[in-house]
């Protein structure tokens, strides 16, 4: 894990949800890149550099339990890079959803990143930056996943909100909304047999490498000058 060294600037990355999927792909990034990285997530992530707190974001008791040791972990750092990627996906729909169904999802999609804002936010400096992970149906619709893409929605709102709120601080934030992209949470949800069909919904005619995704991440945290925006990394999609 990189630590202080005499004379170096200690740079923090605290994401959730890097134990697979687009996170774990960063990881490797700002690794590389000499950042301390913080995994937030059920499973361990596989990178060994990464130290990973486990916790379950669907627990509204999560911060209570992780809160002190991760601070410990964030404390000094002349810059933290908080990415919110960690997301829960179902397919249900705006007939029959429960109210208790809907509020878990929100739990994990938006609460826990509000959570996190408020708690590391005190501690971020100036050049620190907080990234949303999103998803093409942050800004539309689809038929069959109501929760993921009402909280999505919500996502943008925080974003937007926290870009207002957080003026003259130095910190910037915005959402990266990726397109169909080769992770479990892609192939738990589409059959094998459905898989050249999605890939053919992008003008390149194939899914996206978790990689790509990581890069715009990284880019991001960069590049204060897209502060607020939704950026779509898809490809190129084709609307049906
Ligand atoms: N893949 C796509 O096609 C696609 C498209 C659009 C948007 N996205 C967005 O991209 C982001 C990353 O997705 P992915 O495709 O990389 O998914 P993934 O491979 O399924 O990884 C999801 C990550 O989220 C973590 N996570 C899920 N529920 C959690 C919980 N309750 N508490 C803590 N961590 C939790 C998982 O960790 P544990 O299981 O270890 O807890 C895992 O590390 C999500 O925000 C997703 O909405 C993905």
């Amino acid at each position: 894990m990189g630590r202080r060294i005499e004379g170096f600037d200690l740079k923090v990355v605290v994401i959730t949800g890097a134990s697979a999927g687009i996170g774990l792909a960063a990881t490797y990034k700002f690794i590389a890149k000499g950042f301390r990285v913080i995994n937030l997530s059920r499973r361990q992530c596989p990178n060994q550099d990464v130290m990973s707190i486990a916790t379950d974001l669907s627990n509204p008791a999560f911060f209570e339990e992780i809160g002190a040791e991760l601070l410990t972990h964030v404390q000094g750092a002349d810059a933290i890079h908080l990415i919110h990627n960690a997301s829960r996906y179902l397919n249900d729909s705006a007939l029959t959803t429960t109210d208790e169904s809907l509020t878990s999802v929100f739990q994990t999609n938006v609460v826990a990143p509000n959570t996190l804002n408020r708690h590391l936010v005190p501690s971020m400096k100036s050049g620190s930056s907080i990234i949303v992970v999103g998803s093409t149906l942050a800004e539309k619709a689809v038929s069959g996943c109501f929760s993921y893409v009402t909280s999505k929605h919500a996502q943008v709102g925080l974003m937007r909100s926290l870009c207002q709120d957080l003026a003259g601080t130095g910190i910037h934030t915005l959402m990266v909304c990726p397109g169909f992209t080769d992770t479990e949470m892609l192939r738990s949800h589409v059959p094998d047999d459905a898989m050249d069909g999605v890939a053919a919904m992008s003008a390149f005619g194939r899914l996206i490498e978790p990689e790509e995704i990581a890069e715009t991440i990284v880019w991001a945290t960069e590049n204060p000058v897209v502060n607020g925006s939704v950026i779509h990394a898809n490809l190129g999609q084709i609307e049906q």
